[in-house]
Order: C-alpha cells, then structure tokens, then sequence
C-alpha cells in the first residue's frame, strides 16, 4: 500500500507540466507547437524568454525532490518509488494525454533527494557537459547514466537499480534527439542550430 502511495504522490507531483504552464501564462502559446514540442526547460528556452527556461527546469526539479523528501519522511523506505513516480508523471502525464517531457530536470531533483552525492554527480555532469558542448540532450543523457552509477559508488544498490531504469526511459525518450546528434544536426543551446 505505502509503495503505492509513494509512486501515486510522486506520479501526481511530477505530473505538474510547469513549462507549459508557464511558457502559455508568458503569452508564448502552446510549447508543444514551438521547436523540438517537448515541454521542458529547453524548448522553452527556444521562446527567447530565458526567465521562464530558468524556472521551469527550477521547478521541474524541485518537484522531484519535493516528491522524494515528503515519501522520505512520511513513508521512510519507499523515496526511490517516488522518485521513479515523479519520472513518470513528468513523462507521461495524464492532462496531457501521457505525452510529457524527457526527464532530464526532474531526475536531477530526483537524485539530488535520493542522497546529495548522486545529485551532485547528476549536477556536475549535466551543467559540466552542458557549458563545454552546448547540447542539451547529450549532456542530459549522459547525467542520467551517471546518476545509477554515482548510486552505485556510495552502495545505495536499491537506488541504483531504480535509476537505472529511469536512466533507460530518458535515454529511450530522447530517440529522436540520438538519430539528430548522430547526423550532426542536434541544435546547440543559445547556438543558430
Ligand atoms: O531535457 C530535454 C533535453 O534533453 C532535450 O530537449 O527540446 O532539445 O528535445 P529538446
């Protein structure tokens, strides 16, 4: 019962599709019909409205990490289900007819909740990757990887393993994002494409 409650308070939380919100509220119309479509913080960046790119990945995150600590302390034990419930709802989110974001913004409040080491892991990584390359969705995909592993390292297997599998739902959701990247035409962030 407790598993449920946590994946269903994370799905609920994660569900939040704050980019588009936001992105709709700033007068920008609808996210999903701008750039890439997806509804996360980097397409909202393609608007031009840099304030609301830095909120959306701001409060993507920060619902993850709300997800994980409110299960961490009400149902002790079951914060990893939240996390991989928070993923879920972000991705598949039921308002929008379960054609949410990629999860890159929200794994990283995940794992910052999960244990700080793996958030910072998570962090270094995707802001390092993002400031040298300028590609969003590699720098991203990479973190993802890095995340199970950094849980891994500290011997947090549980939450290795669910990471894991969230590392896999990012990477498959940005599919499209590969087959651009390996033709070379992945546009880079604050770049002419
Ligand atoms: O977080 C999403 C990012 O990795 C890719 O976004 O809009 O370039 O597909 P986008």
């Amino acid at each position: 019962m407790e598993n449920l409650v946590a994946l269903g308070l994370g799905y609920a939380l994660g569900s939040i599709p704050f980019g588009l919100i936001l992105t709709s509220l700033s007068g920008a119309g609808d996210l999903r019909n701008i750039g890439s479509g997806n509804i996360g913080a980097t397409n909202v960046l393609r608007t031009g409205r840099k304030g609301i790119a830095a909120a959306t990945l701001l409060l993507d995150l920060l619902k993850a990490l709300a997800a994980v600590l409110l299960v961490r302390h009400f149902w002790p034990g079951h914060e990893a289900l939240a996390a991989l419930g928070a993923i879920l709802g972000h991705c598949f989110p039921v308002w929008l007819r379960f054609k949410g974001g990629k999860g890159v913004a929200s794994m990283m409040g995940a794992s910052l909740g999960l244990a700080w080491p793996i958030g910072l892991a998570y962090a270094v990584t995707w802001l390092g990757l993002l400031a040298v390359l300028r590609i969003s969705s590699l720098a991203g995909m990479t973190a993802a990887i890095v995340a199970p592993i950094a849980a891994w390292w500290i011997g947090k297997l549980d939450y290795a393993l669910v990471l894991a599998g969230i590392a896999v739902l990012v990477l498959i959701l940005h599919r499209g994002n590969i087959q651009r990247l390996l033709a070379g035409t992945e546009p880079r962030v604050g770049g002419k494409g």
